[in-house]
């Protein structure tokens, strides 16, 4: 692929509220590279993809394979073609290199030298970790601390790759410092980001941003221009197209070069009951970090200051969603829908069952919705695509017993 696509066009001009752009990215210039900062107010269509980073996407192993899933259409009888798309098989396990590398190179080819980054169940940090070797940056990774605890092997993997990680809410920062003391200790995306920001205002490095941020989609947009190619081989076009949201980074690189080329494909965006920010949130300016300490941006949130509860997919705890994806969704452009844990597990098994592949919890949920949508209309010869976002091998203690084994 040689471009991006720059997935804020899809919003019209009115729809953004542009005072949080030119404000996040004034208040953030020193987070971010400038050529990354220059992505985030860029209003072309497309973005060329320097050829440094190309190379690092075929070195990790992108385009990424699409799948069809035969072993799941014949365990649930249905007539339609279920495509999947395998973020899964990235060597860090999971989407988030495709908007590491470029954030990576662009800080590297400015000078910068470290990155400290914020990460759920390690999936970002595993990427940025990645990323920071691939370009000779050091790398450290605030990590919420119930994952840390949960999922020691995604840590190792960090540190294999050369990052130094720490649990948030940790004793490194006086926000962890605070948030221990008032006995919230297991955390959220949202601390952690509080943390990176306070060691970060210490001087020098940069920030990977996992999700949010309209760039963070843009270098995501080739989970959805790969499939389109992918399945344009085969002559086929795809009527549902279904992702999950933490940020939304994913869903939106995923869904938005679909919902540009098709003004009738279906689009569901997938989250966690627990956290039902575009189901059951307000739509309205809110801060992205849980301390209130960045500027706010319009979106789905259920406040700054929710904490949410702890859970296996923990790429899913996040109280807003990306003011793109909250505006597809407010626009009545993409459905959303949520999903308990049970049952998003139960479908992540089925998937090992019949496909021998084994998906990251947060995946699981776009599983479910793939098998609930199909089981709608079992006799209709359509064609539906979700995006498997990570790998589940390192997180099988989350799947626990199988109630039916
Ligand atoms: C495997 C996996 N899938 C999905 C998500 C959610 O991603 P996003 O924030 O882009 O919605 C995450 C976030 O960490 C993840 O690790």
């Amino acid at each position: 692929m040689r471009s991006w696509l720059n997935c804020r066009t899809i919003v019209p001009p009115d729809g953004l509220a542009e005072a949080y752009r030119h404000e996040n990215v004034d208040a953030n210039s020193w987070l971010y590279p400038k050529q990354v900062l220059a992505h985030w107010v860029d209003d072309h269509r497309t973005i060329d993809i320097p050829e440094q980073i190309r190379d690092a996407y075929r070195r990790v192993g992108r385009p990424t394979p699409l799948t069809r899933a035969r072993g799941l259409e014949r365990a649930l009888g249905v007539a339609w073609r279920i495509f999947l798309k395998r973020e899964d098989l990235l060597p860090n396990g999971s989407f988030k290199i495709c908007s590491a590398i470029p954030q990576a190179f662009y800080g590297a080819a400015e000078g910068r030298r470290e990155v400290v980054t914020e990460t759920g169940a390690g999936q970002t940090g595993a990427a940025a970790a990645l990323a920071c070797q691939l370009f000779g940056l050091a790398a450290t990774v605030f990590m919420v601390r119930s994952s840390f605890d949960a999922k020691p092997l995604r840590r190792r993997l960090m540190e294999f790759y050369g990052a130094t990680v720490h649990p948030s809410p940790s004793d490194v920062t006086a926000f962890g410092r605070h948030q221990l003391a008032t006995g919230n200790s297991s955390g959220s995306i949202a601390i952690a980001t509080s943390e990176v920001f306070e060691v970060l205002r210490g001087g020098g490095g940069m920030n990977i941003a996992g999700s949010l941020l309209d760039f963070t989609l843009t270098y995501n947009s080739l989970l959805g221009l790969e499939t389109i190619v992918q399945l344009g081989v085969e002559g086929i076009r795809s009527e549902v197209v279904v992702g999950c949201v933490g940020g939304g980074s994913s869903f939106g690189g995923f869904a938005i070069p679909f919902v540009e080329q098709d003004d009738d494909v279906e689009v569901i965006a997938v989250e966690s009951d627990a956290i039902p920010t575009l189901t059951r949130g307000e739509y309205r300016f809110d801060h992205p970090d849980g301390g209130g300490q960045a500027p706010p941006m319009r979106m789905y949130t259920l406040g700054y200051d929710f904490r949410p509860p702890a859970m296996h997919a923990s790429g899913l705890r996040y109280h807003a969603a990306s003011p793109i994806v909250s505006y597809l969704v407010r626009a009545g452009r993409v459905r959303a829908v949520a999903h308990a844990e049970a049952d998003a597990l139960a479908a992540g098994r089925l998937l090992a069952r019949t496909e021998g592949i084994v998906v990251a919890p947060e995946a699981s949920y776009v599983v479910r919705e793939v098998v609930e949508r199909v089981q709608r209309e079992p006799r209709r010869s359509g064609t539906i695509v979700g995006v498997l976002t990570g790998a589940g091998a390192l997180d099988l203690d989350a799947y626990g017993e199988d109630p039916s084994a």
